[in-house]
């Protein structure tokens, strides 16, 4: 998949902007504060509806204006249009061939967009929420029901957590379902870390990255159903009126020599850590159902040295993905020539 066209619109600093994309490298350069990182974020909610740098999207609305939107064409035999937009009073509308998309998971499948930026150690560094995030991306692509069981887990861990709130004894009815769904979440989670595990470790040989264990936590205690697990916890639940099992809980664990990652890496080796556990996702769809992203690269140059910089380029060029990339100058280190350049000046952005 790629952009071929992506209209931007009040966006940060950018008023507006057109943009024609080369299916290969895509080079964005221009000073501090331009808006180059603006123009990954509007492809970013093309593809994810939300910023990967803040969780506040209405802050990416231009200050003194109402509403930001983007719009992107996808290239190939079949061309499809996607638009978001983002309203300070009514939120967010998303459109897909002109029809309004039902939830977020149809832009998700529609624009797959990956991003690797200056914040990705967060990956490695911060608490499970963004590595389930990060994991449920991929499932989403390659277990078709996925979208559904998760939309179905979400709603019914709505309804309990409120019953839990209201009426701890309406609680109980919700759980069948949540367990039902939560056991397929996690079956699909499951399989999905299995499969990329052997790519997690040809990447991490190829980036000199340090090998790291990955293991799946359920979000509720081994060996036991979610239903028992439900049951088990129910007291304590209604006392702190919050489902406290279930894959709402999970997380990756990432250890080396039974220690926690964060705790024993650097900054610089936690960004090659973070960075190979999105490449290695993306080898993942690639193989499995022929999937290749748009893959947006804020900075790539910053933080990493040059023998481990060489070994990142060389990995992503094998993975043949349309390729947004910033920079301060108009060239990276150790990137090939780009196929399209774009200045970004004080939000204006004009091809070179
Ligand atoms: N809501 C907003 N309305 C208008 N301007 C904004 C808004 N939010 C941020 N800005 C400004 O827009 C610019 C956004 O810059 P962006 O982060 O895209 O720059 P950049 O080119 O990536 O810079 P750097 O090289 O420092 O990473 C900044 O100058 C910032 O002050
Ligand atoms: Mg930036």
């Amino acid at each position: 998949m790629s952009l071929s066209e992506l209209h931007v619109q009040h966006l940060r600093c950018i008023e507006a902007a057109e943009l024609e994309l080369s299916p290969g490298f895509n080079l964005i350069w221009g000073d501090n504060g331009a808006g180059k990182t603006s123009l990954l974020e509007a492809v970013f909610l093309l593809g994810r509806g939300r910023s990967f740098r803040t969780r506040h999207t209405e802050q990416l609305i231009r200050r003194s204006t109402q509403r930001l939107t983007v719009f992107g064409r996808t290239a190939g035999p079949i061309e499809r249009g996607v638009g978001f937009a983002f309203d300070r009073d009514t939120g967010v509308e998303a459109r897909f061939d002109g029809l309004p998309v039902k939830s977020l998971v149809d832009l998700t499948l529609a624009i797959p967009v990956q991003v690797i930026d200056p914040g990705i150690h967060k990956l490695i560094e911060e608490g499970s929420h963004r590595r389930r995030r990060w994991l449920d991306w991929a499932v989403f692509h390659v277990e078709h029901d996925f979208g559904e069981h998760w939309y179905r887990y979400a709603r019914t861990l709505r309804q309990r957590n409120a019953a839990l709130k209201i009426r701890p004894s309406d609680a109980r009815p919700w759980e069948r379902d949540l367990a039902t769904a939560g056991e397929r979440i996690t079956h699909a989670r499951r399989r999905a870390l299995h499969d990329l595990e052997r790519h997690w470790r040809q990447v991490t040989a190829r980036l000199d990255c340090p090998q790291a264990d990955l293991d799946y936590m359920p979000g509720w205690r081994e060996g036991i159903t979610l239903a028992e697990a439900l049951d088990s916890a129910r007291a304590r639940d209604e006392m702190r009126r919050t489902t406290s099992a279930g894959p709402h809980r999970a997380d990756i664990r990432l250890s080396i020599a039974g220690k926690p990652a964060r705790e024993v890496l650097s900054r610089g080796q936690q960004k090659l850590m973070a960075a190979a556990l999105s490449l290695a996702q993306l080898r993942l769809l690639k193989e499995s159902v022929g999937l290749v992203p748009t893959l947006l690269l804020d900075d790539p140059a910053a933080e990493l040295d040059a023998t481990h910089l060489g070994a990142f380029v060389e990995e992503i060029s094998t993975l043949g993905c349309q390729l947004l990339a910033t920079a301060l100058q108009p060239k990276i280190q150790g990137f090939q020539v780009p196929d399209r350049v774009f200045h970004v000046e004080q939000g204006r952005v004009r091809p070179v």
